[in-house]
């Protein structure tokens, strides 16, 4: 097969905000205890968090973390997670039917983004609690003040804020699966005030209202239009969630995914900008794809576990290598459209529909692992038009899917990194590259692998790793494969 790959650099899509590689870590399974924080582990470091763990978190560059949740938030008193541990209540979780012993907090987490290098997207709750609490959590996290909040925080321990600029209004209130879930009046109105305390007490902050929990919500549309019309002007994005999953085992239905999360942004896009025309307003919403991942691996597991277990094995879905090649469709995507999405989180970081699983022995690098920290790398600078032509397929309910999908990023060194999927499962796509004068091809990583299930197992931990392929002439990208080319001047 040929495909025909332009660029365009006069076509710049946009300077791409590095948050596109958040990621997210929720008080859920063992996301956090026995994840990032395991006291008496071999690696803890002296406040319980493992640094074989850590590592990794900083191997794949993540720039942002959202935090604590997730359905979790929902049910969550913040106040729980601070002060002296031996004091913190051990409470009923009902988003997920376990036992939270609040031993990590935002007093803990802080510290952990610290070491991880990384900043914090925090959600607040809006299911049980509401503005005032918000209002609280922004003042003990950023003020320095001589107020009630700001010196809980210090009598606490902690001198300085914690500087936090990015926060949730609270997390997928139109889904009934909610804590206290809400009409869209209802959220908005809550959304909106919340919103406005939140701003007074730190101007600097920056607001992202929850959009639809996928784009099947039969509220979709509505919901953001009742949103944005209430919030404008007190928000800064609207969030979009969407996980992806291959259950009757249609491969090429499953590759051709990335075509929904575009039209998903598209459609949501436009609505921000048909409420901005309404309003006559300046201001662009942009948008905050902030739970994206494959995710149906676990379901069925997940039904066994016992209720108010403790860090348990949940939403533990061992990826395989079409996986990979979905996360790598998916990031592509991202990067398209990041003239309108300026923050992506991948739905999670540790053990929890992960990229980075943990035995007490050490970690395990899942097969999405190499697409996320490959885009997080190398995915830095301006995203340029990428233009393809070759032959398409249809399937997964989509027509004309083209096989073959890339985006392109001018990096700050002047090279261009293109990231490309093959998703025909038969020929390999022989690249012809133009508009890309003065530039060579140096490097060529591929991640493939024959069989479409393959996984990165405990006995076999390095089944599905990335390769390099020679430079020297015609280039070609493999059948059902992940590609990263980059190009130097
Ligand atoms: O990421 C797992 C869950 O998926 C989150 O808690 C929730 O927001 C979404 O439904």
């Amino acid at each position: 097969m040929k495909a025909k790959l332009t660029l365009d650099k006069s076509k710049v899509i946009s300077q791409i905000d590095d948050r596109l590689y958040g990621s997210f870590i929720e008080h859920l399974g063992r996301a956090v205890y026995g994840g990032i924080y395991q006291p008496g582990h071999k690696t803890a470091d002296d406040m319980g968090f493992r640094q074989d763990v850590m590592e990794l978190v900083k191997k794949l560059g993540v720039p942002i973390v959202r935090y604590p949740g997730g359905n979790f938030v929902s049910g969550y008193n913040w106040e729980d997670g601070t002060g002296p541990k031996e004091k913190r209540p051990k409470k009923l979780e009902l988003a997920w039917g376990t036992v939270e012993t609040n031993q990590v907090g935002i007093d803990e987490f802080q510290e952990w983004a610290k070491r991880a290098g990384t900043d914090i997207m925090m959600a607040v709750n809006l299911g049980t609690r509401g503005a005032d609490e918000a209002r609280q959590l922004v003042e003990y996290c950023n003020l320095d003040t001589d107020t009630y909040y700001a010196n809980k925080r210090r009598e606490n321990g902690f001198e300085k804020p914690f500087g936090i600029k990015l926060w949730c209004l609270g997390n997928e209130m139109d889904g009934p699966w909610q804590i206290c879930h809400l009409t869209a009046r209802e959220y908005a109105r809550k959304a909106c005030e919340t919103a406005k305390l939140m701003k007074w007490t730190d101007p600097s902050i920056e607001l992202v209202a929850c959009g639809s929990s996928h784009k099947n919500m039969p509220t979709f549309g509505e919901w953001e239009r009742t949103v944005l019309r209430e919030c404008y002007e007190h928000i800064d994005y609207i969030s979009l969630h969407n996980y992806y999953g291959n259950p009757t085992n249609d491969t090429p239905g499953y590759l051709a995914q990335a075509v929904n999360m575009d039209e998903f942004i598209k459609t949501v896009a436009a609505i921000c900008d048909e409420v901005k025309a309404e309003k006559k307003s300046d201001k662009t919403i942009n948008l905050s794809f902030d739970e994206w991942n494959v995710w149906f691996h676990s379901n069925e597991q997940d039904k066994q576990i016992p209720r108010w277990s403790y860090a348990p094995r949940q939403l533990e879905d061992i990826y395989n290598f079409e996986d990979a090649l979905v996360v790598g469709t998916l990031l592509i995507t991202l990067i398209n459209n990041s003239d309108r999405v300026k923050i992506a989180c991948l739905a999670q970081l540790v053990n929890v529909i992960a990229p980075i699983m943990t035995e007490d022995e050490g970690c395990r690098l899942q097969t999405i692992f190499y697409p996320f920290m490959h885009a997080s790398l190398y995915g830095r600078g301006k995203a340029i038009c990428a233009a393809v032509e070759c032959g398409c397929y249809d399937g997964g309910g989509l027509k004309n899917v083209p096989y073959v999908t890339a985006a392109a990023v001018e990096n700050d060194d002047g090279g261009v990194t293109v990231f490309a999927v093959n998703r025909s499962l038969e020929e390999s796509a022989e690249l012809d590259t133009a508009g890309f004068e003065g530039l060579k091809l140096v490097s060529h990583t591929v991640l493939d692998c024959d069989d479409m299930k393959a996984v990165n197992s405990l006995a076999d931990p390095e089944h599905v790793v990335p390769a390099e392929l020679s430079v020297n002439g015609a280039t070609a990208l493999p059948a059902h494969s992940w590609n990263v080319l980059r190009f130097k001047k």
